[in-house]
């Protein structure tokens, strides 16, 4: 179906022409996105006078308004296209930090928030840990289960996504600790210690991440984050060891050797510090780690580095999490970025939120809590069930539209204009890189990264920053080929513009 609808070139239609197509052939086309706009329409540059003000208002009552890009008319955004308060029409291929699954205001997800069916779900929020509704087991098993990684059936919905790193974490440090114990009940020394922070109840165990690693912003979790200084300033943090993430030549295929040599250069380091860490007396419980390095940069590993670092883990009898929350849902082509690696066994913890609508983590048989361990991981809500009746549908259209081949599709177009153009302008782009439509291409410099960013704004194209100079695109799942060939040919005019 997808292949018969991408043959028509609905980019070169005109608007009229375009409105006569009323054939099943036109609505396959539409919809993936239905009423959408047909391009940027741009009104002012942005943020526009509206957006200013409503930012003084906002700072009126004290909010952080220094990370405001604009504000957004929800109601008449659709589809791919972002409306801001100044009714400038955006085309978003960053969708909110990647976490926008079928674009705005998809009318499936509207009919589920206006099923009188869902009421009930809608005007009460459960301390879910303790009081679940009748259908939660189903509702899990429908939404949450029915798209578990391979080799993993047990789920633990949470709230964000560092909620749920944080919470993925604390399942790998208690499997540890019960494998310690080979099964006894901890002591009561031990748990009256945990109480003032001391030993053996608050045990020094450590998780091993990466440079350039980003994966939130609570206390443990910025302990594996090294991004950026101001994520972390002033906040004291657990010292724990950091491999260097490889840092890999463009396209991959074509340096191969050389990858493959990087590759094992930061594996041999992952394992010596695991050993030193093993001597110091903070053992390595689990190694955490991005499949593509997403704030960092866009940086990717290839599938025998995950294979190889597996290994390691196993050998050292550290668990494996994978930090799914941006790749997860679609956006490298496969539902989990990790089911491109082959691993011959499942990870042990695969966290997730963003497109998936809820935070939560996915874990093995080992890494699953006794009845003992009741209100060891846990807080007042444990997800949202609202949330969990949306992901349900998005599920559902992810399926039933074929958005997985729609994402490769128009990943290969993003890809393919990004190349072309980085060797017309091979001294102004390089690095072009992804998976599906979770792509990257580096500018000069970040000052170049940045204008660029700006200025693709001002004329109606929303894409993201990350790393040093890297722009990142985060389409939705809709995205398709002529949403695409608009934001190229915008590309290469900002590309041609630059000195
Ligand atoms: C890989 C990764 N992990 C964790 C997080 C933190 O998620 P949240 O902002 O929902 O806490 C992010 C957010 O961008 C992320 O990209």
């Amino acid at each position: 179906m997808l292949r018969r609808l991408y043959s028509v070139p609905v980019q070169h239609l005109t608007k009229s022409v375009r409105s006569q197509f009323t054939s099943a052939q036109t609505i396959d086309v539409e919809s993936l996105v239905p009423n959408e706009y047909e391009a940027p329409c741009m009104k002012t540059p942005v943020p526009g006078p509206r957006s200013k003000a409503l930012c003084a208002d906002l700072d009126d009552v004290n909010a952080n308004i220094g990370h405001v890009h604009f504000f957004v008319n929800y109601e008449a955004s659709r589809g791919n296209y972002i409306v801001d308060a100044d009714g400038n029409v955006l085309l978003d291929l960053f969708t909110q930090i990647s976490s926008v699954p079928l674009g705005y205001n998809h009318p499936n997800l509207i009919q589920v928030m206006m099923d009188p069916n869902n009421m009930a779900s809608l005007v009460n929020r459960p301390a879910f840990g303790n009081f679940p509704s009748t259908d939660w087991p189903e509702t899990v098993r429908n939404a949450l289960i029915s798209v578990a990684p391979p080799g993993m059936r047990y789920v633990q919905p949470m709230m964000c996504g560092a909620c749920s790193n944080e919470h993925g974490y604390k399942a790998i440090f208690m499997a540890y600790q019960r494998n310690k114990r080979g099964g006894l009940p901890p002591t009561q020394e031990e748990m009256d210690s945990s109480v003032h922070n001391m030993l053996p109840g608050s045990p020094k165990l450590s998780l091993l991440s990466f440079t350039n690693a980003f994966h939130g912003r609570t206390t443990a979790c910025l302990s594996n984050t090294h991004t950026k200084w101001f994520h972390k300033l002033d906040f004291p943090t657990f010292d724990w060891p950091c491999a260097p993430f490889p840092k890999l030549r463009y396209p991959l295929e074509e340096f191969q050797r050389e990858n493959d040599a990087e590759e094992d250069r930061c594996l041999e380091q992952v394992q010596d510090l695991m050993e030193k860490a093993e001597k110091k007396g903070e053992p390595v419980a689990g190694i955490v780690v991005e499949p593509i390095q997403a704030e960092g940069g866009d940086n990717h590993a290839s599938g025998r580095f995950f294979r190889e670092l597996q290994k390691i883990a196993k050998k050292n009898g550290a668990a494996l999490m994978i930090d799914e929350v941006q790749t997860g849902c679609g956006p490298t082509g496969k539902f989990w970025a990790h089911e491109h690696w082959d691993l011959p066994q499942p990870p042990d913890v695969v966290c997730f939120s963003k497109k998936m609508q809820t935070g939560g983590f996915y874990f093995t048989e080992e890494m699953k809590p006794t009845s003992a361990d009741s209100y060891r991981i846990f807080n007042t809500w444990m997800g949202d069930p609202t949330k969990l009746l949306l992901l349900r549908e998005v599920i559902n259209v992810i399926k039933s539209q074929n958005l997985l081949e729609n994402v490769v599709v128009a990943g290969e177009h993003l890809q393919g204009g990004l190349s072309g153009l980085q060797r017309a302008h091979p001294n102004k782009l390089e690095n072009c890189r992804g998976l599906g439509t979770f792509v990257a291409i580096d500018l000069r410099n970040g000052k170049m990264r940045d204008e660029v960013v700006k200025s693709l704004r001002n004329e109606g194209f929303i894409v993201g920053a990350c790393g040093e100079r890297s722009i990142r695109f985060r389409p939705a799942l809709v995205c398709q080929k002529h949403h695409i060939s608009m934001f190229l040919d915008q590309f290469e005019k900002e590309i041609l513009s630059l000195p």
